[in-house]
Formats: C-alpha cells, sequence, structure tokens
C-alpha cells in the first residue's frame, strides 16, 4: 500500500495568494488596512456606507450625484418580499445570522433573472442585498419578539433606518452614527475566509445571492466573525478590574482562546480595532454603564495583552476588531446574539464587490487537496 505523492501546502492556505485584487490589502506587520487606496483611518467615521459601497463596487467615491442617486435607489430596496418575510417567520427561533442566510437565499426570487452576472446586474444585486440586510435581521428581532416587523424608511440613512426598525423609535444621531462607522469599518478585508468563499462560489459562474449566501455561512463561526458576542459574555463573567488576570489566566490553562484577540494576518493591533476603541470611546461618553464598561474592556485589554505574552510567547497575539466590536454594538442597543449579522451588513459590501471582480476575471478557483489516505485497498468479493 502506498500513500501521498503530492506536494505538501500550507495549512489553511496560509500565505497563499489567491486572488489579485483592487478592493483592499491587509499589512499584517504594519497594521495597515487599505480599502480600495485609502487607509481605514481615512475613510472610517468620514465617508457612510453608502459611500463607502459606491466605493468598492465602483472603484471611486462617488461624486455628490452619484451619492444621492445610489441612496435613493438603495433606500427603494429596502423592504422585503412577502416570501423572504415567510422565511424570517419561520426561523423566528433560530440565531439572526442563520435567518439571515436563509433570508438572503430567497432574495433571488425577486430578480428579473438571477442566472445574469453581467456587471449590470450584479451593480443590481449588491445595491439590493446591501440595502435589505438591515430590513430582514430588524424584521427576524421584532418577530422573535413577538412583534409585528416595522415597514423601513426611506428618508433616514441605512444605519439610521435601521435603529428605527429595531428599536421601533427615532433612532439616536449618535447611535446611528457608531453604527455607520462600524459598517464602514468592516466593509473588505483581503482574502479573509468568507470573502473567499463568495470568490469561489463565484468562480463558478454562479450568481451573486448565492455567492453571498455561502459568504454568510463561512462569516458565522467564531473564529471569523463569531468572536464578539463572546467578548461581551467575557467582559460579563469578569465583572470587575481585579477578576480579570485570574478569570484570563484560568481560561488559557482550560486550553480556551480569548475572543478578540489573536489573527491570521495581523502580528501588531489591527488598525480597525483602534479606529473602533474611538467609536466605543465616544459612545461611552453618553451613558455611565457605557462608560463603566468601556473602562472594564480597556483593563481586559490591557491584561489579556500582558498575560498573552506570558503564556503565548512570541505568537504576537493582539487585539483583533471584534473586541470593541462588541462595545460599539452593545452600546447601540443590539444583544450579543445580533453581533455577527451587523457584521454581514458592512460586510456585504466587500463580499459583491469581490463577486463582481471575480466574475470579471473568470477563472474558475480550484485548488488541489494533499491525498494522505491509503491506496491500492481492495474490495473483498
Ligand atoms: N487566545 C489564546 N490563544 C490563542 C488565541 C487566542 N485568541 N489565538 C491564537 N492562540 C494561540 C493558539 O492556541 C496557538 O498556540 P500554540 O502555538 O501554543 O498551539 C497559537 O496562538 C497560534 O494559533 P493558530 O490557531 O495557529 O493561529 P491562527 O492564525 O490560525 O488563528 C484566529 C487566528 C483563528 C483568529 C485565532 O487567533 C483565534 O482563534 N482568535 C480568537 C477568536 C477571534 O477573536 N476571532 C476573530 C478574528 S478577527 C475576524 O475574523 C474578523
Amino acid at each position: 500500500m502506498s500513500t501521498t505523492s503530492t506536494p505538501s501546502a500550507p495549512r489553511g492556505l496560509d500565505g497563499v495568494v489567491a486572488a489579485r485584487t483592487r478592493l483592499s490589502q491587509v499589512d499584517g506587520l504594519a497594521g495597515q488596512l487599505v480599502i480600495a487606496g485609502y487607509s481605514i483611518e481615512e475613510i472610517a467615521g468620514h465617508v457612510t456606507f453608502e459611500e463607502a459601497a459606491h466605493l468598492l463596487w465602483k472603484g471611486a467615491l462617488p461624486t455628490a450625484d452619484e451619492l444621492k442617486t445610489l441612496s435613493r435607489e438603495m433606500s427603494a430596496k429596502r423592504r422585503l418580499p412577502e416570501n423572504t418575510l415567510s422565511v424570517i417567520r419561520a426561523a423566528a427561533k433560530a440565531p439572526p445570522i442563520d435567518a439571515l442566510r436563509m433570508a438572503c437565499a430567497t432574495l433571488s426570487l425577486d430578480l428579473p433573472n438571477p442566472d445574469d452576472i453581467s456587471p449590470a446586474a450584479d451593480f443590481e444585486s449588491a445595491k439590493m442585498l446591501a440595502a435589505r440586510f438591515p430590513t430582514i435581521i430588524a424584521a427576524h428581532a421584532r418577530i422573535g419578539a413577538g412583534l409585528d416587523p416595522i415597514a423601513p424608511r426611506e428618508d433616514l440613512s441605512l444605519a439610521a433606518n435601521f435603529l428605527y426598525m429595531v428599536h421601533g423609535k427615532e433612532p439616536d444621531p449618535i447611535a446611528a452614527r457608531a453604527l455607520d462607522t462600524y459598517w464602514v469599518t468592516v466593509t473588505d478585508h483581503g482574502m479573509n475566509a468568507s470573502t473567499f468563499t463568495a470568490r469561489v462560489i463565484a468562480s463558478t459562474r454562479s450568481d451573486m445571492v448565492s455567492a453571498v449566501t455561502g459568504a454568510i455561512g463561512a462569516l458565522k463561526g467564531p473564529l471569523h466573525g463569531g468572536a464578539p458576542g463572546p467578548v461581551l459574555d467575557m467582559l460579563t463573567d469578569i465583572k470587575t478590574a481585579e477578576n480579570a488576570e485570574p478569570w484570563i489566566r484560568n481560561e488559557l490553562e482550560q486550553g480556551r482562546r480569548l475572543m478578540g484577540f489573536g489573527h491570521r494576518v495581523y502580528k501588531v493591533r489591527d488598525p480597525r480595532a483602534e479606529v473602533l476603541s474611538k467609536v466605543a470611546e465616544g459612545m461611552a461618553g453618553a451613558h455611565l454603564e457605557d462608560r463603566k464598561l468601556f473602562d472594564l474592556a480597556r483593563h481586559v485589554e490591557q491584561t489579556t495583552l500582558k498575560v498573552l505574552d506570558d503564556v503565548k510567547p512570541g505568537r504576537n497575539l493582539k487585539t483583533n476588531v471584534e473586541f470593541y466590536t462588541a462595545l460599539v454594538l452593545q452600546a447601540v442597543g443590539l444583544k450579543p446574539r445580533q453581533f455577527v449579522a451587523m457584521f454581514a451588513c458592512g460586510r456585504v459590501a466587500g463580499w459583491c464587490a469581490h463577486v463582481i471582480e471575480q466574475h470579471a476575471e473568470d477563472h474558475l478557483i480550484r485548488p488541489q487537496s494533499e491525498y494522505v489516505g491509503p491506496k491500492g485497498l481492495t474490495v473483498k468479493r
């Protein structure tokens, strides 16, 4: 019996360049993120989600007229078709990210030609997906609470309208701005697992709704987008600054990972953590409870970095985007179970842009595997 003869590949495609892209660049050693030419610090908090989406989909920030048109078209697409609402009702008890995946899959029913992957059709699908994701999550939250979904308003920004549909009252402009900044911060991030998933699906000439539905499945895992819910649980569990170090050491002794720390690419602090810590700090100024949580989070962050350095020397485990995401999202009144679905609302802009890029590339992504099983077995006759 012989075994493999194919060459070894890096585990998890670590370090493999899987695509050429104009969309974003992650420099893990310098701690820099570039989105279509702009550093993340340059755009987050300075352009709206709709502007960032235009940058990714069209390659440039919109002119005032282009922004007006895009915002009007996306606002008009916010309302959900009945088919999608029925699936959300059926998924009322499921986690929001699963409801989003199921509901997203139904959105191709509302397209004139779901298999059209031309640039014009992809642009239409991108606008529709980005416009409807927040409506899906808001409707799911209301239905899950035994309430009727609130119809979207067209006069509000995407983020403000989302908060209006979830909370059922005029949105707080500071909260809407914080959520908008969060969405811009996570729009795109190199060849992460969910983006790669979307590109693989698109590379088969499959459609944008299929690619984005698959990407949602990849995002939900705790090693990717599912970390901020557990980050908040961790802070709730730790409760006080004195508890931080023993709690953290115990987690590591038990062989568990600390959520919100470590990254496949960043070996220094994730630049998005810096952006979001400022947003969280700004939000914390308004409410005493948020201030207390923010101060605790700062202490837990510093303690975790020190303990990780001690227990896992040389691994360069630093704060990632998810740590302060948790604080921003709780401060705008969302529940931990909704956090990963909020991530999808921002990242959908990037997924759609990668699908557009991959469809233009028109080359099947099809790596090889290293066979490590037996050969030459025979069936007993
Ligand atoms: N806490 C404790 N130890 C950790 C952590 C962590 N958060 N992350 C990595 N390590 C340790 C591993 O146990 C391993 O230790 P060992 O050498 O003693 O075996 C070493 O660091 C290397 O770990 P890998 O799994 O090889 O690193 P990888 O690059 O595959 O992992 C990942 C990256 C998945 C993000 C990891 O750091 C992790 O699990 N973090 C916690 C979850 C999290 O915050 N996810 C969000 C990531 S950001 C995003 O996707 C948007």
